[in-house]
């Protein structure tokens, strides 16, 4: 097969939401259409639950929250998905930003009764910031919710996207019977089996034989006016991310989910163009190149791996060919790349661009790293943020100091956690997003390192690299503040500050650095 079919295959998304909202129901029901998984519950990682391989971490199980990203690949009709799993916790929020690169599209899942809540709207602007397509599930339709137009007038007006619905709810919570296709003059109703019905229109005589209920009528109404009130869907605004298609449903029942994927199918993108430092890289060159957005380690707790996750962005991977690795200009062997599914992972003996594999390593891959066909191209665009929580790291025993560095940079690498090494000597400081990292950094350098540390706050609250496109006041600044200096995990300068009025002020005094709070891996 060419490889131009492979590319116009392949679907590479994520699921975005607020926690609760059904993402993780709504990615076992859209794996039981692949055939990924026999029973519906496989996925989850939550407390009491049968453990899954998503499951590995202690800090997961104890705490029933989901902290790995990971990937699940599965097919269905000519499509391959590829569906990138984000952690639901705000505190790894670092970890779901960095899946967003990786990603062509996104399905953003509403709960009915909630609408937008804080997260949604968060990771919502994440994807604005690279104008990913946004599919939307309105999820829970057969619990008590709110007014279809009321959510997807929210949706326009706290998202400023404009919406289209194309399936429309009949009747909601108990009441909930089905959905009515928009575009293809379809219902189909929620009994398990049923073959979906084609009327010739909201008023079509049919529906009342369909359903006599009270709520099928207004539903009929309420179609008729949201078909006057709403814009045809133009699939290109909804490509440049001005437009989301909205579906409703039920993913405890199953209900819409068909639609969800029949509409990744139909519209969302396939592979698209990837920005490197010297030009853009098409998905449909022969050479392969992908970068590296997620590094597991120790995915399986009896061998001591580490995956690095990597976004296939052209070409073909073949397993057993050399990949030139961008950062040291050194070639590795690709000699076991994995796909992986809701339970397994398998040999990939070839991916093709948009594909996700897993590379197991020993540390020699990074997070932000390009690998490429011999080309010396780097990617760019998996982001740093500046870290909200800074703290020295306390270790109990000084002589594993050493131990300590080494592992520490694994973590960094790792995206555990940033790690900033003071320019005056002083012990490292790590910085998180969100407290939560802290206890999964303790808990892996107890548990892999035999490192029993703690965290002592610093005097600073806030770092933030520093660069100017005038080298000489670069280096005045970095003399002038030799305690408040400190090298990321690349050797980039960062400035620390006590507290934001102080930064302000050191911004204000000077005013040829520049100092961001987004920084991409180099
Ligand atoms: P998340 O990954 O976004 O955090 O959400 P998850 O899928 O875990 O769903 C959160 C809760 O909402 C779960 O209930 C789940 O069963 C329920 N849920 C998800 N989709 C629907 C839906 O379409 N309708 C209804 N009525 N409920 C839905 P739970 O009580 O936390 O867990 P469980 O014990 O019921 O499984």
């Amino acid at each position: 097969m060419p490889s131009k079919d492979h590319v116009a295959r392949r679907r590479t998304f994520a699921i975005i939401s607020h926690p609760d909202a059904g993402k993780t129901t709504l990615t076992e029901k859209l794996l039981l259409f692949g055939g990924a998984i026999q029973l519906a519950g496989e996925v989850r990682a939550k407390a009491n639950r049968r453990q899954t391989r998503s499951d590995w971490m202690g800090i997961e199980r104890e705490r029933g929250i989901s902290v790995v990203t990971s990937v699940m690949t599965f097919e269905y009709g000519d499509c391959v998905y590829n569906l990138l799993d984000t952690p639901g916790h705000e505190d790894f929020s670092e970890d779901t930003y960095r899946t967003l690169t990786a990603v062509d599209s996104a399905i953003m899942v509403i709960d009915a009764a909630k609408g937008i809540e804080a997260r949604t709207r968060k990771l919502f602007e994440v994807c604005r910031l690279r104008d990913i397509p946004i599919l939307t599930f309105i999820n829970k339709m057969d619990r008590e919710s709110r007014d279809p137009f009321d959510l997807l007038d929210e949706i326009e007006k706290t998202l400023a996207l404009d919406t289209v619905a194309l399936t429309w709810p009949i009747g909601r919570g108990r009441g909930f019977a089905g959905t009515y296709d928009l575009r293809a003059n379809l219902v189909r109703l929620l009994e398990e089996d049923s073959e979906p019905i084609k009327v010739a229109g909201p008023e079509d005589p049919k529906i009342a034989e369909i359903s006599s209920d009270a709520d099928a009528l207004l539903a009929m109404e309420e179609i008729e006016l949201a078909r006057e009130a709403q814009k045809p869907f133009d699939v290109q605004a909804f490509l440049e991310g001005h437009l989301t298609p909205v579906f409703f449903g039920s993913a405890l029942k199953k209900f819409g989910v068909q639609d969800l994927i029949d509409a990744l199918a139909e519209f969302a993108p396939e592979p698209q163009p990837v920005a490197a430092a010297t030009r853009q890289v098409d998905p449909r060159e022969a050479k392969m190149s992908g970068f590296v957005f997620k590094i597991q380690a120790n995915m399986d707790p009896h061998h001591r791996d580490r995956i690095a996750f990597m976004r296939v962005s052209s070409g073909k991977l073949t397993r057993g060919m050399k990949a030139r690795l961008a950062r040291t200009g050194k070639n590795i062997a690709l000699n076991a790349p994995q796909f992986f599914f809701a339970q397994d992972r398998q040999l990939a003996e070839e991916a093709y661009a948009g594909d996700v594999v897993g590379i197991p390593n020993h540390g020699a891959l990074r997070i932000g790293d390009t690998l490429t066909e011999g080309e010396n191209l780097v990617f760019r665009g998996v982001p740093s943020f500046a870290p909200e929580i800074l703290r020295r790291v306390k270790l109990g025993d000084a002589m594993k100091a050493k131990k300590l560095r080494e592992a520490l940079q694994q973590m960094a690498e790792e995206g555990v956690v940033q790690l900033f090494i003071p320019h005056d000597g002083s012990p490292a400081m790590v910085g998180v997003v969100g407290a939560l990292q802290l206890d999964v950094l303790a808990e892996r350098l107890q548990a892999e390192y035999g490192l029993p540390v703690s965290f002592e706050t610093s005097r600073f609250e806030i770092c933030r690299w520093i660069s100017s496109d005038q080298p000489a006041e670069l280096e005045k600044f970095i003399r002038a503040y030799p305690t408040a200096m400190a090298n990321d995990l690349d050797g980039a300068p960062v400035f620390l500050a006590q507290s934001a009025f102080n930064l302000r002020y050191d911004q204000e005094r000077w005013p040829a650095i520049e100092f961001t709070d987004i920084k991409d891996y180099q």
